[in-house]
């Protein structure tokens, strides 16, 4: 196996936040067992986009091989976490389809010039009883197969979000949710319930109303900042580090350096993990953007 290319933001020192380039299912075992604390990361949708590497995530013939990519995934995750550490995981839905509109295929072009993957856009995957127009579940089927592969599944925190991507759909509603994950390696694991409160001081509800966040636009699918600073306020301590294995344009590096968060990212494609490389440059203590 190659050594891991880390990327870091110019010291000569161990650096505080490093980008590992490369297959997380491969780079994952070269890591320390509990050194983690707190794992906050976003998976490709499954058959959405092409991330241009023959590994990806994301891009199986089927979505019950995705789920059981991703369980293998996260057990790697989990050999790395500390004893009391989390996992905060965000999963994106989709749809079964027998044809649908635009070009179909694997290297379908759609839209300006992005590949698009859009397997579910062609014919109905033959698992778990799909009919052509069916939600898939992915999320929960993926929560689920965690579970059973011996994660604790503490929360679903339904991340609304505030400006929702614009469908052509007329036979149902918009979709502006997603889910967000919260699991743990043990029963008993470290929370801090004062990291983020209501603004009237209760205790922080499982549904967060988050704005649209610029930061990321160099990657089609980064997720907001407020989001990550939530999950390490509460599932982590200064000085801690924190894991995301899909680490795209570098979104939870940059967050956790404003907090005073060690960070290591695994990030397939190169061009990527090289923008989440400016991000950490350019990473200052600024208030995020809810
Ligand atoms: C949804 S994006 C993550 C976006 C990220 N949260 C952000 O804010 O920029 C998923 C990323 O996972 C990467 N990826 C897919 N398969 C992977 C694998 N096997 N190992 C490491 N990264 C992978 C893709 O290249 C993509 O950039």
């Amino acid at each position: 196996m190659n050594l891991p290319h880390f990327i870091h933001n110019g010291h000569d020192q161990l650096p505080e936040i490093q980008i590992l380039v490369g297959d997380n299912r491969q780079l994952l075992a070269l890591l320390p067992a509990e050194s983690i604390q707190c794992c906050i990361t976003s998976p490709p949708y499954w058959g959405l986009r092409d991330y241009d590497h023959p590994d990806q995530i994301g891009a199986e013939p089927a979505p019950d091989l995705y789920v059981q990519n991703l369980v293998e995934v996260f057990r790697a995750v989990r050999r790395v976490l500390r004893k009391d550490g989390t996992l905060w995981l965000n999963v994106g839905d989709g749809y079964a389809r027998n044809g649908g509109t635009g070009n179909c295929g694997p290297n379908a072009i759609v839209g300006n010039t992005k590949k698009m993957i859009q397997r579910r856009n062609c014919k109905v995957p033959t698992c778990w009883g799909l009919k052509d127009r069916d939600l898939m579940g992915l999320p929960w089927r993926v929560a689920f197969a965690l579970q059973a592969d011996g994660w604790v599944l503490r929360s679903r925190i339904t991340w609304l979000k505030k400006t929702a991507m614009p469908e052509s759909v007329k036979n149902r509603p918009t979709s502006c949710t997603e889910e967000i994950f919260f699991m743990a390696r043990m029963p008993n694991y470290y929370y801090d319930p004062d990291g983020v409160r209501e603004p009237t001081g209760a205790n922080l509800r499982n549904c967060w109303v988050l704005g649209p966040d610029i930061s990321g636009a160099g990657h089609p699918a980064a997720y907001p900042r407020e989001l990550v600073r939530r999950c390490i306020l509460l599932g982590s301590r200064p000085r801690d580090t924190i894991l995301d294995p899909f680490g795209g344009s570098g979104t939870t590096g940059e967050v956790a350096r404003t907090l005073d968060r060690k960070a290591i990212l695994i990030e397939l494609n190169p061009q990527y993990a090289e923008f989440g490389r400016e991000r950490m440059r350019h990473a200052e203590q600024k208030e995020l953007w809810v």
